[in-house]
Formats: structure tokens, C-alpha cells, sequence
């Protein structure tokens, strides 16, 4: 029988202990770490660090346990947040084996110890960061904007508030990458497939009653890899930290196809 290994730069080992200096509730947060300035290969495999951290002295969400991490216990920890309040998407992670955003993720839900992972299958920066340059390439490739033939009016182009509805459950999305990191299509074939989060914008822009490139836009989507790697899986929809359902979008897309090609 075939065995199989990990290569040996793709190990994570047991990495270093800290605990907090104060003594109230402690409780068990362990982070993947990884810094390529210390090299890349066997010499610098990545590890998982284990912190022992006084979750009374931190506010109620995963995202202040980090960051009481970094303030007060081991200040080389690397992440990224900004607004802490779900809108800028950037403090997306796996925690406990879920995709979501460490600033809307309380730490008291989480009963057993706190395990903090980079997104699933993408090349990580340091620590948390993970490369999102392919992920935004891709969101630049559905071409996010309003795309009009006509002649500008002389103020804004108006929508009923009927059509503007249509736009509810696709406009929220923030770009956070959670659905399309639990994606097994884009992990497989994110190379080429768009993967959720794109494809959900994608359809923001055939969904607005402004935009007169609809059969533009489809006739870019209409390919074996960018749409068609989608299989239903559906695990995009239970990720969303938002509550948005693009494989739902995904397939209105198909939808649209058949209904142009019939
Ligand atoms: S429904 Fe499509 S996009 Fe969503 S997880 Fe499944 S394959 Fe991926
Ligand atoms: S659809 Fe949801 S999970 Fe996906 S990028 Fe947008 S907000 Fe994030
Ligand atoms: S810090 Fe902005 S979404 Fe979490």
C-alpha cells in the first residue's frame, strides 16, 4: 500500500509556552506560528504556540484575546484586524476548525481551549497573514463596477426601491475570503475557479438594474473552471460570517447562462 508523508518543510511542531503574568480566569489559546525571516525549510518549521492567557483582562471576543496576546505576552505575534466590528473583513482565521472573523467570535462560545489557525490553503505571509493578492486579482477579474452604454444622466442613476432590494444579501459581503478558503473547489482549482466570494460579487453587478453589461458578464463567467467548479457543496454559505449565501448567487449565475443560451 501506498504511504504518504507531508513534506518535511510542511510539519507544524510544538512551539513555545507563555502565561499570562496576571492570575484570573486562565484559559488554553493555542496560535500557529511561522516567521520566513528566520528562513524557509526544515530549519524553520512552523510551530503552534501555546498561551495561557487571562481571558478576565480581555474583552469578550477572540479577536481581544489576540490582541491582549500581542499587547502583553509575546508582541512578534502577527495578525491583521482593523475595524473589530465585522466590516473590514480583515480578521478572517480558522478558529477551532471554522472560518470566520476573530472580531465576531466570542471566546466564552468556544468551551473547549482556543485554537487559532491561518484561512485553510493559502500561502501564509507570517503567522496569521495569509497572501491575499491571487483572492483580489480574481475579485478584480469580475470587473466591480457599475458598466453602463448609455449616456450619463445629469445626476445619479436612479433605482426603484424594489431593485434595490434585489441587492440585499449581496452587498454586505466584505471580502473577508472565508467562504472561498472553505471552499474544496477553490482549494482544489483556485487557480482558475473564482471561487465564492468572487462569484457573489460577480452577481452583485448582474443583479443591479443599473448595469447594462449583463451579457458581457456572462459571457466571462461561462467557463468550465471560473464558474462550473462549483458542486453545490454549499460550504461557502455555512461560512459566511455574514450570513450571505453565495452559493446561492452561484447559482442564480447559472441560471442566467441557460436562460441567455435558451
Ligand atoms: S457551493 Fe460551490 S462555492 Fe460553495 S463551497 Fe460548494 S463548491 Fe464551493
Ligand atoms: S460572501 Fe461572506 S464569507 Fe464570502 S467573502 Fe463575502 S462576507 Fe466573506
Ligand atoms: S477587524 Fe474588521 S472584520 Fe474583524
Amino acid at each position: 500500500m501506498a504511504e504518504f508523508t507531508l513534506p518535511a518543510n510542511s510539519k507544524i511542531v510544538e512551539g513555545k509556552q507563555y502565561r499570562d503574568t496576571t492570575s484570573g480566569h486562565l484559559r488554553t489559546v493555542q496560535i500557529y506560528r511561522w516567521d520566513p525571516d528566520n528562513g524557509i525549510g526544515v530549519g524553520n518549521l512552523p510551530r503552534v504556540d501555546t498561551y495561557e492567557v487571562d481571558v478576565d483582562a480581555c474583552g469578550p471576543m477572540v479577536l481581544d484575546v489576540i490582541c491582549h496576546i500581542k499587547d502583553t505576552i509575546d508582541s512578534t505575534l502577527t495578525f491583521r484586524r482593523s475595524c473589530r466590528e465585522g466590516i473590514c473583513g480583515s480578521c478572517s482565521m480558522n478558529i477551532n476548525g471554522v472560518n470566520t472573523l476573530a472580531c465576531l467570535q466570542s471566546s466564552a462560545e468556544i468551551k473547549k481551549d482556543i485554537k487559532i489557525y491561518p484561512l485553510p490553503h493559502m500561502s501564509v505571509i507570517k503567522d496569521l497573514v495569509v497572501d491575499m493578492n491571487h483572492f483580489y486579482a480574481q475579485y478584480a477579474s469580475i470587473e466591480p463596477w457599475l458598466k453602463t452604454t448609455d449616456e450619463a444622466p445629469a445626476r445619479e442613476r436612479l433605482q426603484s426601491e424594489e431593485d434595490r432590494q434585489k441587492l440585499d444579501g449581496l452587498y454586505e459581503c466584505i471580502l473577508c475570503a472565508c467562504c472561498s478558503t472553505s471552499c474544496p473547489s477553490y482549494w482544489w482549482n483556485g487557480d482558475r475557479y473564482l471561487g465564492p466570494a468572487a462569484l457573489l460579487q460577480s452577481y452583485r453587478w448582474l443583479a443591479d438594474s443599473r448595469d447594462q453589461a449583463e451579457d458581457e458578464r456572462l459571457t466571462q463567467l461561462d467557463d468550465a473552471f471560473k464558474l462550473y467548479r462549483c458542486h453545490t457543496i454549499m460550504n461557502c454559505t455555512k461560512a459566511c460570517p455574514k450570513g450571505l449565501n453565495p452559493a446561492k448567487a452561484i447559482a442564480k449565475i447559472k441560471k442566467r447562462i441557460i436562460r441567455k443560451e435558451s
